[in-house]
């Protein structure tokens, strides 16, 4: 039976084994984040520097010792850069190794870098500082991807392929209208990246550690100074505030989901079954047993870090959702999935850019599979309408017989005989066949945004004046 002893005696079992010396390990490996937040040495730095001539300009500290201070502190970031500064996680994170560093280096002055700060402001400037950086990457990254696909949509603005729903061979497109889609999708994750800078566009710092200072320190001053448009508002808000994390990994996600799409159409067009495609070496691999294949490795791969940058998503809403103002140590964890949604992000539109621009497009099979399947039955329903006056209703279930009929023969619409046609309506004429074939059918749909080449050519043209 357990008593109170055994079950100590268990549980310092389970502790020698990882947790070799007890609660005050344990302890550190659950507090300490210095192992993914070290990555902020940078943000951090930099926000110190700020925040320091800031209390120097106002009276707060000393000349000398801002001086001091900021020199260490450029010290502390080429100790880190050249791989010399010694990371303790003893000292729970970047925001204390650093300080702890800093007093070791210039001694007593290292104490007044603290006043009107605390960690809680300190996090959420250096955390918003990274993200919007990574912000700024993602905008130049999915530039590079739209521009790789309007340069394959401008060359096969002509390339007939079948456009499917359901994934049935549904209208003929082309291969550049199809390609002009993705920049659409892409170019929408670009305006929500540039919104969603605008909207962190405030610097945290001097919201203390929730309710402001007393210190007469200037907001205004370390927000220019740290490149953003103005000082947060309110200093409770701002220590608890992880939307900005929050909407950078729902953008991710989004992105990722499109990213997804992509992939999978690229995993399908490059089954010999559907053969529109052919990867480069450089994205796909060899199979070690069977020696005819090459498997879409990379697409595959960007198809399942989404599920990844999905889950971060999902984490940080969790984490958040029961959190009471202000800060609370729970949001120590916003760290790593953002870090790691972030990488994955980067890799998959760094992988995706280098298949667009690097995979082949065989024009010839796409043609092939777009003019079979009935693919130019709505041309054939259109025409009656235009031509014999029929009402659209009608005129489609003249064409499904007429589809029913091509059935039969085990032939294409445009290869039925005008008789053929004929004994379904008779106001079929000869004229009808200009209709039928997949270059007539696209180069029909002129609509605004539609198939036809002069359509996607002046989309082209509209993205590479906004690119
Ligand atoms: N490492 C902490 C984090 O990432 C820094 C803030 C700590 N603040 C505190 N009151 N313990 O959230």
């Amino acid at each position: 039976m357990a008593d109170g002893n055994s079950e100590t005696k268990s549980s310092n079992q389970m502790w020698g084994g990882r947790f070799a010396s007890g609660p005050d390990a344990i302890m550190e490996e659950i507090n300490a984040s210095i192992g993914f937040d070290k990555k902020l040495y940078g943000q951090d730095i930099r926000g110190s520097i700020a925040h320091a001539t800031m209390l120097a300009h106002q009276g707060i500290i000393s000349a000398e010792d801002k001086d001091k201070i900021v020199h260490g502190l450029n010290t502390i970031l080429s100790e880190i850069e050249s791989g010399q500064f010694e990371f303790s996680r003893r000292l729970e994170d970047i925001h204390m190794n650093i300080e702890a560093r800093l007093a070791t280096l210039i001694g007593p002055a290292a104490g007044r870098l603290h006043t009107a700060r605390s960690r809680n402001d300190q996090v959420a400037l250096d955390f918003r500082l990274w993200v919007k950086e990574e912000l700024q990457r993602t905008e130049k990254a999915l530039t590079g991807l739209i521009a790789a696909f309007l340069d394959r949509a401008e060359e096969h603005a002509e390339t007939v392929m079948p456009g499917f729903t359901h994934l049935q061979t549904a209208q003929p497109v082309t291969f550049g209208h199809h390609c002009m889609a993705y920049v659409e999708m892409i170019g929408r994750d670009r305006t929500r990246v540039r919104h969603a800078i605008e909207h962190m566009d405030e610097s945290p710092i001097g919201a203390a550690a929730l309710a402001g200072t007393g210190f007469p320190i200037d907001r205004h001053m370390t927000a220019s100074a740290l490149g953003f448009a103005g000082p947060t508002r309110n200093s409770i808000d701002t220590v608890s505030d992880r939307d900005f994390a929050l909407e950078f990994l729902s953008i991710a996600a989004i992105a990722a989901t499109h990213l997804s799409r992509l992939a999978e159409e690229i995993v399908i067009w490059s089954t010999p079954q559907f053969g529109f495609i052919r990867l480069s070496d450089a994205f796909s691999t060899g199979s070690s047993i069977m020696p005819q294949k090459k498997n879409p490795d990379a697409a595959e791969l960007v198809r399942a870090k989404t599920g990844r940058i999905n889950g971060s998503l999902i984490a940080l809403l969790t984490v958040m959702k029961g959190l009471p103002l202000a800060y609370s140590k729970d949001m120590q964890e916003d760290k790593e999935q953002v870090f790691d949604a972030a990488e994955s992000l980067e890799l998959a539109v760094a992988a995706m850019t280098g298949m667009v621009r690097d995979m082949t497009i065989r024009a010839d099979r796409m043609k092939a599979a777009a003019g079979s399947g009935y693919s130019t039955a709505t041309d054939l329903a259109d025409w009656l309408v235009r031509e014999a006056g029929l009402p659209f209703r009608d005129a489609h279930h003249v064409t499904g017989r007429a589809v029913a009929l091509a059935e039969q023969k085990t032939c294409d619409l445009a290869d039925l005989t005008l008789e053929d046609l004929q004994s379904i309506h008779p106001q079929i004429t000869a004229k009808v066949f200009d209709v039928l074939t997949v270059e007539a059918s696209v180069a029909s749909r002129t609509s605004f945004g539609g198939t036809a080449p002069n359509e996607v050519r002046k989309q082209i043209a509209w993205w590479r004046a906004r690119n």
